[in-house]
């Protein structure tokens, strides 16, 4: 893993001001959250920078306003959770540069906490203008980035600032990166990686990087259904994109070459209707779907099978799952790898790591979030991360040599 800096390098702190770049971008019902993780995720950076005396201003995005100011996406929408997880009181600052953040910065004493305006509201966030990002950095004496889910991008408080302030890496970013380099970057082999969701087509980068990458590549949610037919089975009505069945077939071509096992289901759960616990529902061979059925899931012999495949395998690498998991009972091969999968880990012999937003919410329901190695509240910084890409927001701390 190429080198960074992280909290460990800083020096005596006291009365400096901190930007600590976090991702904010929370979940909402109404006025609160209705998941904290990614705040309960950055509170150690931002408690150990405030107890060692730091002036601590958080930077953060909240939705994509697009360059232009809107009440409903201002930061100050998620103050209250911030302030209920930190335990702590913020100061909310409506600025992200200029006189109000300097007046507000001689208001704060050492070891307060500021919270910065939605960067997103100023044009130049999105478009990485140096002239904003050096606006910006000229508030702090140094930038700790704490936000790997937002580090797919390369934008003026992710990357731009990196250019102006010396620059490290907050203890979730630390975190996050090690987990990601023992997954992929330097893993114990052999290596597994379950890929599920709806469509090919949102994946084919994680697909065409994974099969070069790992030892077993196992395929589930509808996306399964596009290898399927473009083996030759007749998917019936299932969630299928058949003009990529090419694709899928160049896909099962590469994996054979680099000496990758691609893993389909062979038996599957299958309904006339996509409802909860429907009268039609039943398990047979992915040979006998018939026209009017689609397939849901996979079946309980695939799990199994899966299963003695997780067993041999020292490392797992999972997003998305394998079956329409928000519907019962569409959720049980998801709940039940994810199971085993927690299990092989709690018994030492598997570093599993887990990413996505319906990955996190199919552990959740599986209950064994905490029983995995790491688990990624990352979304699209996970995928690009699963693809092979250098994501900008982690290359800058690695070249930062302010
Ligand atoms: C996320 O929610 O995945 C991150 O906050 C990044 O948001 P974005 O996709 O709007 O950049």
């Amino acid at each position: 893993m190429a080198a960074f800096k992280t909290l460990d390098d800083l020096g005596d702190v006291t009365g400096m001001v901190a930007l600590v770049r976090v991702d904010l971008n929370l979940p909402m019902n109404g006025g609160s959250a209705t998941d904290v993780t990614r705040v309960e995720a950055v509170k150690p950076t931002i408690l150990e920078l405030s107890e060692r005396g730091a002036k601590v201003l958080l930077l953060a995005h909240f939705g994509r306003p697009g360059g232009k100011r809107s009440s409903m996406l201002s930061t100050s929408m998620v103050v209250g959770d911030v302030e209920e997880v930190l335990g702590k009181e913020l100061m909310f600052i409506p600025e992200i540069a200029g006189p109000v953040v300097e007046q507000s910065i001689g208001i704060l004493a050492d070891g307060d906490i500021g919270l910065l305006d939605n960067t997103r509201f100023w044009p130049g966030e999105d478009t990485n203008d140096s002239s904003l990002a050096q606006a910006i950095a000229a508030h702090g004496d140094f930038f700790v980035n704490d936000a790997f889910s937002a580090a797919h991008r390369a934008h003026a408080s992710t990357e731009g600032i990196t250019h102006f302030l010396p620059s490290y890496a907050g203890r979730a970013m630390e975190a996050e990166l090690k987990a990601l380099d023992a997954a992929l970057g330097n893993p114990e082999a052999p290596v597994a990686a379950v890929v599920g969701g709806a469509k090919v087509s949102s994946k084919l980068g994680v697909l065409e990087n994974l099969v070069g990458r790992v030892q077993h590549l196992i395929i589930g949610g509808g996306m399964a259904n596009t290898f399927l037919a473009a083996r030759g089975v007749n998917v019936g009505k299932s969630l299928c994109e058949h003009d990529l069945t090419d694709t899928a077939s160049r896909i099962l071509d590469a994996a054979d070459h680099a000496g990758c096992t691609v893993h389909l289901p062979y038996d599957v759960v299958v309904s006339k209707e996509f409802t909860a616990n429907p009268p039609s529902l039943r398990t047979c061979n992915v040979h006998e779907v018939a026209e009017d059925e689609m397939i849901l899931d996979i079946g309980a012999s695939a799990v199994e099978a899966l299963a003695d495949v997780l067993k041999t395998c020292r490392t797992l690498v999972w997003n998305g799952p394998l079956g329409a998991f928000e519907t019962e009972p569409f959720d049980a091969a998801t709940v039940a790898l994810a199971r085993t999968a927690a299990a092989l880990t709690s018994e030492g012999s598997l570093i599993s790591v887990a990413g996505g937003g319906d990955t996190v919410a199919a552990l959740a329901q599986a209950g064994v979030t905490n029983d995995v190695t790491y688990i990624s509240t990352a979304g699209g910084a996970f995928l690009e991360w699963m693809e092979g890409k250098e994501l900008p927001g982690v290359a800058a701390l690695v070249a930062s040599n302010v």
